[in-house]
């Protein structure tokens, strides 16, 4: 085997935020292997990876977090040296429709690769990432922001199984000694993004001229990140911050969902070619999502003064980037939104 410097075991690298992730180290770090180990659910996608498939420093593994055997496998075929693990169910309303996906795949599945690093890796230089949520901390009134010293507080059956395999991450550390990182992320748009989540949903509806379902009365505030600068703040992250630490990340870029839709429209009314106006008249309010978190937000001072990252981009830079990619990447989005995933959405929202 050739002598890598290191390598990087990435899962869930055929998801949204994965995939940026593995074109990041794959294109930066050519004396790297990145194994990107993935089961290919509904939301994971080779399709996304295109790109890179081809690199040397690249391999995919399709396999589930859950199987003892095929992560021991891959961790002795490929002699992983670090793990950053971004696989699990993602989706909120797809939580409250079944949450045992949920526990298995983001807390057995996560306790079950730390299980494998632990056993696998004694001593030596090696960092296990767990790529987590801000939803771990619960929902803000008006005023404040989450820190990483903020209690955990998950309400939703997501945010539930990710506070879960945080804890079982920082278990690992204190018990075991097992080299951990984790980072706290809020909102993430960018392109590749499957369309159930609220910013290509929209975009693709809007194209489309369907309905754009508001959950209640479209006051909940997101704080939103570009997805290339989540996975530059992981890559920090990775390579300079500490061990045993856990570090939030944001964009100081707060919104009202409406106020965001509505944003979106304008831009595509421009876009699309339509009268000024046209889009919001789509809006549609639908039944409010059961247990909606009202507010997210996030103090990033840590991995600011830590690790120097501050986004790169404006959210109206990042967006603009954003709704030209779906503009161009129709197939992508037709090919996602036919089968499964059509009969799940006239379900969702056509039912609400
Ligand atoms: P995604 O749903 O787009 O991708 C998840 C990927 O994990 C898919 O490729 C899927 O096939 C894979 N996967 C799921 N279960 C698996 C299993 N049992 N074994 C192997 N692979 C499996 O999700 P995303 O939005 O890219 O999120 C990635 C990570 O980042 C998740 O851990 C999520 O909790 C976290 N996160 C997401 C956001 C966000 O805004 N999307 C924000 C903060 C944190
Ligand atoms: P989502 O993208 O599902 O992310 P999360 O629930 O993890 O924050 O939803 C973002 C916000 O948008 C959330 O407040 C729910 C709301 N929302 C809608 O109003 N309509 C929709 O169709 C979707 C998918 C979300």
């Amino acid at each position: 085997m050739m002598q890598w410097k290191k390598r990087i075991l990435v899962t869930g690298g055929a998801g949204f935020i994965g995939s940026h992730m593995v074109r990041l180290l794959v294109n930066k770090y050519a004396d790297y292997l990145i194994v990107n180990l993935d089961k290919l659910t509904y939301a994971g996608n080779l399709e996304n990876l295109k790109d890179v498939e081809d690199a040397a420093n690249y391999s995919f593994v399709k396999a589930d977090i859950c199987d003892s055997d095929a992560i021991s496998e891959v961790f002795e075929k490929f002699q992983i040296t670090d793990v950053i693990h971004l696989a699990a169910e993602s989706h909120v309303d797809r939580s409250i429709e079944g949450p045992k996906d949920f526990v298995l795949a983001n807390v057995m599945g996560t306790v079950n690769l730390l299980h494998v690093a632990k056993d696998v890796w004694e001593g030596g230089d090696h960092v296990f990432h767990h790529v987590s949520t801000d939803e771990v901390y619960g929902s803000l009134g008006d005023e404040g922001l989450f820190e990483e010293t903020t209690a955990y507080d998950p309400r939703s059956p997501y945010s539930a199984s990710k506070a879960s395999s945080d804890h079982f991450v920082r278990a690992y550390y204190h018990t075991y000694g097992l080299p951990i990182k984790i980072s706290n992320c809020s909102n993430n748009y960018g392109s590749h993004q499957f369309p159930e989540k609220l910013i290509p949903l929209m975009i693709n509806n809007i194209v489309h001229k369907k309905p754009l379902p508001i959950y209640g009365t479209g006051e909940n505030v997101r704080d939103w990140l570009w997805v290339v600068d989540h996975v530059q703040a992981i890559d920090r992250i990775f390579h300079e911050g500490r061990v045993g630490e856990s570090y939030n990340i944001g964009g100081l870029n707060e919104w009202t969902n409406l106020d965001l839709v509505r944003y979106l429209c304008r831009i595509l009314d421009e876009k699309l070619g339509r009268e000024a106006g046209e889009n919001e008249k789509l809006i549609t309010f639908v039944k409010d999502r059961a247990g909606h978190d009202k507010r997210y937000a996030i103090d990033a001072t840590k991995i600011e003064n830590e690790l120097n990252w501050t986004p790169s981009v404006t959210f109206e830079e990042g967006l603009a980037s954003t709704v030209e990619w779906y503009l161009n990447n129709t197939d992508w989005i037709e090919q996602i939104t036919s089968g499964a995933y059509k009969q799940y959405y006239e379900e969702m929202y056509h039912n609400r």
